[in-house]
């Protein structure tokens, strides 16, 4: 059945309800970078670090920061760096703490991703759990991480997901389910206090409108802040909540008297490529897999990435 493959399914214990984002926020900012999907890229790691740090803004990791990192050296120096801030635990993280539930990577992958990849995902899980035996401690941090955050950026209520506001893999916050169906995302921001969603896990990025039961609502899913996220770029893609906005954003929105954009996470491409290719030489499933997109990028542009259209709201494109 193919609610029981591994990759394709969503375990029962990654569900939780919309009616979990009405309490106390968890953290509260000024500026907050929401960085989600680093996939292991210790150079898009240490972009976000300086980003964050320049301005003195809030880092809050949404999940899957480990991916390709099997080195155990690499995979021990990313969550050691990761776990010093606010973090979720992303399918990998949850799914590389413990042993083999039979979900695979935990991906939740929906029917428009083709088993090959599927498949690949879950090989690639294997090597990752592999390196994670060697770290228990680091092991028993990830397992422990909660699965959403509230946080509060002024009056702004964010909830912080990996996946959606129901599941922790779920696709509802994908740019495919949100162009598709937009009705279902509308019903859970209808179940939940909060003014924007952000998240990732579904790899491409989306920033959409909505009325929310507290006013003007947005989803925005930063996509990949370790992968490109557009055709023919070398960057990631971090989010980013503040009272001004940045000089560096590549889009963004306000909402009320707050920015909500997303900020290109410009990493050294070619180290990274030199250190994904030694450790996942041609043939391998990440090589098959990603290989093309750290490289130049998915076949995906700014203009499907922004659905943010009215200007009577002054929404700026700020670069
Ligand atoms: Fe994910």
């Amino acid at each position: 059945m193919a609610r029981t493959r591994p990759g394709r399914s969503c375990p029962r214990h990654y569900r939780y309800s919309p009616a979990v984002f009405a309490r106390a926020a968890d953290l509260e900012a000024q500026s907050l970078y929401i960085v989600g999907g680093l996939y292991g890229n210790a150079f898009a790691l240490e972009a976000v670090l300086a980003m964050a740090r320049r301005e003195g803004a809030t880092l809050v990791f949404n999940g899957d920061f480990n991916w390709f990192n099997v080195d155990p050296a690499e995979f021990e120096g990313v969550n050691e760096t990761v776990l010093q801030h606010a973090a979720l635990r992303g399918n990998v993280e949850t799914e590389i703490a413990g042993e083999d539930s039979g979900a695979g990577c935990g991906c939740a992958y929906p029917e428009w991703v083709g088993d090959a990849e599927v498949e690949r995902s879950n090989e690639i899980l294997e090597r990752l759990r592999e390196a994670a035996r060697g770290f228990p401690d680091l092991r028993a941090r990830l397992g422990g991480l909660p699965m959403h955050l509230v946080a509060e950026v002024g009056i702004l209520r964010v909830g912080i997901v990996h996946g959606d506001a129901e599941s922790l893999a779920g696709w509802q916050f994908s740019q495919e389910a949100l162009r598709e169906r937009p009705g279902r995302a509308q019903a859970l921001l209808d179940g939940a206090a909060i003014d924007v969603f952000a998240c990732t896990h579904t790899c491409l990025p989306v920033m959409q409108e909505f009325v929310g039961p507290r006013g003007a609502a947005l989803i925005v899913n930063n996509g990949a802040a370790g992968m490109p996220n557009f055709r023919d770029t070398r960057f990631g893609l971090a989010t980013r909540i503040a009272n001004a906005p940045s000089t560096r954003a590549l889009y963004g929105t306000r909402l009320g008297k707050w920015v909500v954009e997303a900020v290109p996470v410009r990493y050294d491409h070619e180290a990274w490529m030199a250190r994904f290719d030694r450790v996942w030489p041609a043939g391998s499933p990440a090589s098959l897999s990603y290989r093309e997109r750290i490289a130049s990028g998915p076949g995906y542009e700014v203009e499907q990435a922004v659905r943010t259209g009215a200007p009577a709201g002054a929404l700026s494109r700020t670069a």
